[in-house]
């Protein structure tokens, strides 16, 4: 019989799914769970970082599960499930710890940016983020991870721990996982600040989420940053106007696409109407998943079923994983 490929990813509960979660990785998700073996979680263990409060971190949890669901994740085709929910995920962590240098794990660009970012909370688990990913990843002996851009390093570092655990301990344990997308690259979609890509912890203003109602929709996208405007045909595009173009090839339709890069190559854009327009084609993507986030949310048992019917199913692969691993390594009963 011919075993599906193995496919790993999740999303951190650190607030509301935005577009930029859902064009990286959720939209690859829907494919990937009617061709592959997928196991989807959500990852409050990595969300710790943060320091987030119980209540705010239960109700993360349970609002990115029914986001996932919203988007059309079928608990039926995937395993859908809670990192915590596995407390392998822990043991496998602290194995890979003991072969994870300080050096390597130093010169991640994640690590460096977050020293800058947050000089006063640089903690231990921020440095040994990468390892954690990689216990989730070879967890289920993936091969393919879809994410977005930002994760290419971290899958890197996954193949590196995988690799060296197998070459330890002499053995063919773990795949080596890949970064995956159905396009030619890997997605990065900006936001509206001008610079930089679409994430949950800068201002929320410069994000767009799935849930957000159409006016705040129309209110940030008025705020979206641009330029002067160009002054004579065929200039050079700016980096915040790109990026608007960028986001109107995810949701607007090829015809509105061309109609703005005209008025832009012929300098008789109006940045006012580009981002109306922008502003109404969002709403019109997002408005079924709004619609479907809110009904699921309010239905806990449903919620309840479904983690719980995830949960067992994604212990069965990481019990089957562990007891390789542990044997692997010599921790055999004797008694
Ligand atoms: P997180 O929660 O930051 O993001 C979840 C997914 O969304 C993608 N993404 C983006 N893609 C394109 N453009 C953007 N602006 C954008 N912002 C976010 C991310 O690439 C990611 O795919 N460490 C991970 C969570 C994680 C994980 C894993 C992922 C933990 N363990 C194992 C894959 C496999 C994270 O913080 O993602």
């Amino acid at each position: 019989m011919n075993q599906k490929e193995i496919v790993v990813s999740g999303v951190r509960p650190t607030g509301k799914l935005h577009l930029g979660n859902y064009f990286g990785a959720v939209q690859q998700f829907l494919k990937m769970q009617e061709q592959f073996d997928c196991y989807f979680f959500i990852a409050d263990y990595h969300s710790l970082t943060t320091h987030p409060s119980p209540d705010g971190l239960h109700n993360s949890v349970k609002q990115v599960l029914a986001e996932y669901l919203a988007c059309g994740l079928d608990p039926d085709k995937c395993t859908l499930y809670i990192q915590s929910d596995l407390p392998q995920i822990p043991e496998l962590y602290m194995i890979l710890n003991m072969n994870a240098y300080m050096g390597e794990l130093e010169r991640v660009a994640s690590f460096k940016e977050k020293v800058k970012s947050q000089p006063d909370n640089i903690n231990a688990g921020l440095l040994t983020y990468p390892v954690l990913m990689a216990a989730d990843i070879i967890m289920h002996k993936a091969t393919k991870v879809p994410v977005g851009k930002d994760q290419e390093q971290h899958l890197e570092m996954a193949r590196t721990f995988g690799n060296r655990f197998n070459r330890i301990y002499n053995c063919e344990c773990f795949p080596e996982p890949h970064a995956f997308n159905f396009g030619d690259n890997l997605v990065k979609v900006p936001g509206l600040s001008g610079k930089g890509k679409m994430s949950k912890s800068e201002n929320e203003n410069f994000a767009i989420f799935l849930a957000d109602e159409p006016e705040l929709i129309r209110k940030k996208m008025m705020r979206a940053v641009t330029d002067t405007g160009p002054t004579e045909p065929n200039q050079p595009v700016t980096e915040p106007v790109q990026n608007l173009f960028d986001l109107m090839k995810l949701v607007s339709t090829a015809d509105t696409l061309q109609h703005f890069t005209e008025t832009y190559n012929n300098a008789t854009i109006r940045y006012g109407d580009l981002k109306k327009q922008l502003a109404e084609d969002m709403i019109v993507f997002t408005q079924p998943i709004r619609e479907k986030i809110n009904v699921i949310l309010s239905n806990t048992s449903l919620l309840g079923k479904v983690a719980k019917q995830g949960a067992e199913k994604a212990n069965e692969s990481a019990n089957k994983t562990m007891k390789e691993v542990r044997e692997i390594m010599g921790f055999r009963k004797f008694y």
